[in-house]
């Protein structure tokens, strides 16, 4: 069943049923303040950092589903009937609905007895508030007298006390109106406010919650809008809202456009100044093609014609637009990670930077420094860090002997090399960053230089890396108080980090690095490929007694996928043993909808292995499809030549795919979920926790570098596809520092990999060059 279509000519995903199996989602704003909005209009908004500053309430995982939100009720003040454009949360059965989920915005329109409801939700100008842009049209050829309701519940800011300590919370909440804008503070604070303000002349308000409900009732019957008028009640106490009803008679075919803002502002005696222009209809409409023009330009970085057209529609747009989401909020906030304890990820935030190095390196720059400074002078890295406190650790899992992921440190290495290679800002690697003490700095490549020596000397009884609390897999808690678990997985990220560190370094032909890397990678080579090959796949861990995970010996847990695809990745690898993994990746692991982390899986739980066996079989880590781990797939594939497989994976994963089975994918069909039950599971193919995952930045870099091949590199542009042997070539644009690329790539004897000759501007040459910024250029690459 189908609950709605890709609108591919205005970029939009158009959700045609309110009743999805799962809200729906979108984020509006860019990472300053910003929100989550589903198909019905549920939701919420914070500013900076969802744990410390939330604007806007919601209430998880509650009956009825998907509460509180932004709402627009419209009422006829004739009949008293009252409903939403988004059908939420009134659920009155519309004329008619859709919701279009935009670029940074959603648009949800309904339609009741001949009045069409249409509310925009966006930030505009990247300022620190939302717009709501409401347009009520009336159809029919009489007058229809309405009421326009808009509301929205406030949180107090420190999200983890709203729910935790509520006596506090209601007494010191306060609420007050002064023309047109609602503020909404603690008592003890005098500067910052959230708001909620229009330009409408407002017929009557309230600030209190329970005055505008009413008791015993919900936003699904709010005793104000069934009155037709709030009571303009101030809060001194109790929980804050900020809602107003605004006249609005229409006569007959008559519309009519109304602005609300909603945002949180650090001095509240500038809110009037801040807003005053946003709520001008025309202004408010200048902005949102403002905001429209500025995803056009992040789109246009890179776009490709292929014949493939669902992977046009990712690569061009959704999967583009998920990595800015994923950049900006990491694991930390959406529908299933709830802004509240866990941070912005290291590990996380690392990988992220790869999905938007093609549009905005300077912005992953950023990311980068930050994540630098959250390192620990011996060269480890925290876990998480808050973004408004600054505030970093290692998360909330139980501490055995070591405080510390072993990969999370490592990723910084790659997200550093990504950045070199698509700006070639060699001078990066000289900038002195703080540590987390903030009192040593060292350079960039000091840094780098510490994570792998923390790695060197944090090795165990098989002279591969220590495991630490778990690798890249949450879920992998080997260690029991021993100290002498090992992960295979973080010993391989170790060889791609040091195989990237010396390529730079061959660049910068700095030989003693090169030595000293060089004699660090061959040592956990042949440790890894002494110890750790099984046969016909490499094993995943040891844990705290020394006992293999992924083996043959095993009774569950026999191989997982990602000591394979690293294997790969980090040219471990030899004598035919990489074909033989990825063999055993497909015969094992892979199923229609992907390939699972592992198999077969934990059927009960084992404080060996700690909280991958806390989950039933096929979920998550243990036996899920966790999509993470399937780009790394296609990468290898790509490294083998294997475009058809690499294209497969691809494809059995891509969510727009399982467009018309939404029934049972259950989430949105235009972003990639965290994961989906796998073959082992009753309900397999369910997909759980969309949005925020590393799924959506590792999938850009396997489809637009690997399978398409364009990469950057430190002194040209790479073209080196590796596709589907049915294909007869593509095309695709590339701005590459600046310069426009204009690439067709031409495949006249059906190969999947393997390039012939490179024509650049009519010239055959060996490498693409970079050229001056605002130039442009034509690539022809055909295959052999
Ligand atoms: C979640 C975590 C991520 C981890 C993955 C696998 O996505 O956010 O850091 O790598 O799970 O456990």
């Amino acid at each position: 069943m189908r609950f709605g279509y890709f609108d591919r000519k205005n970029r939009e995903y158009v959700v045609t049923r309110p009743d999805t199996p799962t809200p729906w989602i979108n984020y509006i704003g860019s990472g300053n303040y910003g929100g989550i909005v589903s198909n019905t209009g549920g939701g919420y908004s914070f500013h900076k950092d969802p744990q410390n500053r939330r604007v806007t309430r919601y209430r998880y995982n509650n009956i009825p589903m998907d509460r509180p939100g932004r709402y627009v009720y419209i009422r006829n003040k004739d009949t008293g009937e009252y409903w939403n454009p988004g059908y939420q949360p009134v659920q009155k059965k519309l004329d008619g609905y859709s919701c279009r989920h935009g670029l940074g915005y959603s648009v949800l329109t309904g339609e009741y007895k001949g009045v069409i409801g249409e509310v925009t939700y966006f930030v505009p100008d990247d300022k620190n508030f939302e717009l709501w842009f409401v347009k009520v049209s009336n159809t029919r050829s009489i007058q229809q007298n309405l009421q326009i309701f808009a509301y929205s519940e406030f949180c107090f800011w420190d999200a983890i006390m709203d729910q935790q300590n509520v006596d506090w919370v209601q007494q010191i909440n306060q609420g007050r109106f002064d023309d047109g804008i609602i503020t909404y503070h603690p008592h003890h604070v005098s500067d910052n406010a959230a708001f909620f303000a229009t330009g409408e002349k407002v017929s009557s308000f309230d600030t209190n919650l329970e005055t505008f409900i009413g008791r015993y009732r919900s936003e699904g019957n709010p005793i104000a809008v069934e009155q037709g008028a709030c009571s303009n009640s101030i809060s001194y106490r109790t929980n804050g809202v900020g809602a107003f009803c605004i006249d609005c008679d229409l006569g007959p075919n008559e519309e009519r456009e109304l602005v609300f803002v909603l945002g949180f502002a650090e001095e509240k005696s500038e809110i009037r100044k801040d807003i005053k222009e946003y709520l001008l209809p025309e202004n408010a409409k200048a902005a949102f093609s403002r905001l429209q023009a500025s995803w056009l330009d992040f789109t246009s970085k890179l776009s490709v014609e292929t014949p493939d057209e669902d992977m046009n529609l990712f690569v061009n747009i959704w999967n583009q637009y998920q990595c800015k989401t994923t950049l900006n909020w990491s694991r930390f906030v959406s529908l299933y990670q709830l802004g509240l304890g866990r941070g912005m990820g290291i590990r996380d935030s690392a990988q992220d930077t790869l999905g938007v190095m093609h549009t905005i390196p300077a912005e992953a720059k950023e990311v980068i420094i930050k994540l630098l400074k959250c390192q620990y002078t011996d060269g480890r890295a925290y876990h998480l860090f808050f973004p408004l406190t600054g505030e970093g650790g290692q998360g909330d899992a139980p501490v055995k002997k070591f405080d510390w992921y072993s990969d999370d440190h490592l990723w910084l290495i790659l997200a550093v090399n990504a950045y070199i290679k698509e700006t070639g800002d060699f001078e990066f690697l000289n900038m002195e960053v703080p540590y987390n003490d903030k009192i040593t700095s060292q350079t960039v490549m000091r840094h780098l230089d510490m994570a792998l020596e923390f790695t060197n000397n944090n090795r165990g009884p098989h002279n591969i890396a220590l495991a630490g609390r778990a690798d890249w897999n949450d879920t992998l808690n080997l260690d029991t108080g021993k100290g002498v678990a090992e992960s295979v997985f973080t010993s391989m990220l170790y060889c791609r980090a040091l195989i990237e560190m010396i390529e730079i370094l061959d660049y910068l032909k700095n030989t003693d690095m090169i030595k000293k890397y060089s004699d660090m990678y061959e040592d956990m080579k042949n440790a890894i490929n002494d110890t750790c090959w099984d046969g016909e796949w490499y094993k995943r861990a040891f844990d705290d007694n020394s006992q293999p995970l992924g083996s043959k010996e095993n009774k569950f847990g026999k191989i997982f996928i990602n000591s394979q695809s690293w294997a790969v990745l980090s040219k471990v690898a030899e004598n035919g043993r990489a074909n033989e993994s990825m063999e055993s990746v497909e015969k094992y692991l892979n199923s229609k909808y992907g390939v699972v982390t592992m198999y077969p899986a934990y059927t009960e739980y084992d404080t060996t292995k700690g909280g991958v066996t806390t989950f039933p079989p096929g979920t998550k880590e243990n036996g899920g499809i966790f999509l993470h781990t399937n780009p790394w797939v296609m990468i290898s594939e790509v490294m083998l030549g294997h475009g058809d497989k690499a294209f497969m994976y691809y494809n059995q994963i891509l969510p727009g795919k399982r467009n018309d089975d939404a029934e049972l994918y259950e989430v949105e069909p235009y972003v990639y979920c965290q994961n989906i039950l796998g073959k082992e599971h009753p309900q397999f193919g369910i997909g759980r926790n969309s949005w925020l995952s590393g799924t959506a930045a590792w999938n850009m870099v396997a489809s637009s570098q690997y399978i398409l091949g364009i990469r950057a590199n430190y002194d040209s542009l790479t073209v080196d596809p590796c596709i589907p042997s049915s294909w007869k070539g593509f095309k695709a644009t590339r701005v590459f520092r600046g310069a426009t690329y204009y690439i067709e790539v031409q495949n006249p004897n059906r190969v999947c990999a393997g390039v012939e000759k490179i024509i650049v501007d009519g010239v055959e040459t060996e490498k693409i060059p970079v050229f001056e910024a605002g130039t442009e250029h034509n690539v022809v690459v055909v295959m052999k």
